[in-house]
């Protein structure tokens, strides 16, 4: 069966690959690639829209803002990091498969404002979410439409926090990412800011800050981006259209400790690579719409 629901999660299948999207968040929390898990979720994460938090791995969508909100701007301040999309219960709209194994299967999830949302964000919005099951790629395409008939745009961020599974044996410090030299980049780690900007001087970047800690955010990233693990000798392939900035994340040892839901070293066993629309915010006028998304392939 190419698509089926069990509780709250919907489950794609083509050949060997499979995917599986939680309804909360519409967060695809695994992708199994000729037969082996591509994404890592945390083991002390519910999937489940029982418990409320953010799925700990996959690809939670952050939406309308990435961070922390700007509690001086009163559209904002009453959201949590990452905005609340990762965390909301998303409608399966549809699945869409046809005869021809190429053009795979795709899950249609859509977002509107609830109750909940409306108490915390007073703007009006439509999300979609496609998830496509291809036989050597998956994409993961977000549309944001205004669908207010007033003047004023919808003005937000996007990202997709990509997590994704390193390969037995090789460690975050192992991984190398492409192309990123001479692009300008901001640094969340201490002593740094994460306001000042500055060019990335490596050709080859490894994920391997102080204390293992890496949480840095470049802007106009290229649309072809690769993590490669060398020693297993494999790349991930990351095509990312209409998001152009991309940040790269592993709390490392000391901070990845103190995250609630992380499994024991878990920060050992992912990269994040997380393609966004950071900056600046995208203004939105109504009956407009706006998309982007990501592509992941193997070599
Ligand atoms: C990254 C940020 O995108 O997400 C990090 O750059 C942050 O600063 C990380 O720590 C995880 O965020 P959260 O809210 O899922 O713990």
């Amino acid at each position: 069966m190419p698509a089926e629901t069990v509780q709250d999660v919907v489950t794609l299948t083509l050949g060997t690959s499979t995917v599986q999207v939680a309804l909360k968040g519409a967060t695809v929390f695994s992708y199994t690639h000729d037969g082996r898990e591509r994404l890592f979720t945390s083991s002390k994460s519910s999937v489940h829209a029982s418990d409320p938090a953010a799925i700990r791995g996959g690809v939670p969508i952050c939406w309308p803002i990435f961070g922390p909100p700007d509690l001086s701007n009163p559209l904002y301040a009453q959201l949590k990091q990452h905005g609340f999309a990762r965390t909301s219960s998303w409608e399966l709209e549809g699945v869409q498969e046809t005869d021809d194994a190429a053009e795979g299967v795709k899950a249609i999830f859509k977002l509107e404002p609830t109750e909940a949302i409306q108490a915390i964000y007073s703007q009006p919005f439509l999300l979609r979410y496609t998830v496509h099951l291809r036989p050597y790629s998956l994409s993961l395409a977000l549309s944001v439409v205004n669908p207010s008939d007033a003047i004023a745009a919808l003005a937000f961020q996007a990202l997709l926090h990509a997590y994704f599974r390193l390969p037995d044996g090789v460690l975050p410090a192992d991984v190398r990412v492409t192309p990123l030299e001479s692009l300008v980049y901001a640094d969340k780690v201490a002593p740094h800011d994460g306001k000042t900007k500055q060019p990335e001087r490596r050709k080859v970047v490894d994920v391997d800050g102080p204390g293992g800690e890496v949480d840095r955010v470049y802007y106009r990233a290229p649309d072809r981006l690769e993590l490669a693990f060398p020693a297993a000798d494999e790349v991930v392939k990351v095509r990312k259209s209409g998001l152009p900035d991309a940040v790269l994340w592993n709390p490392g040892p000391a901070k990845g400790a103190k995250i609630g839901d992380m499994e024991d070293r878990g920060w050992e066993r992912y990269v994040c690579l997380e393609p966004g629309l950071i900056e600046p915010f995208q203004f939105l006028d109504p009956g407009k719409t706006w998309e982007g998304g990501i592509e992941i392939s193997f070599n």
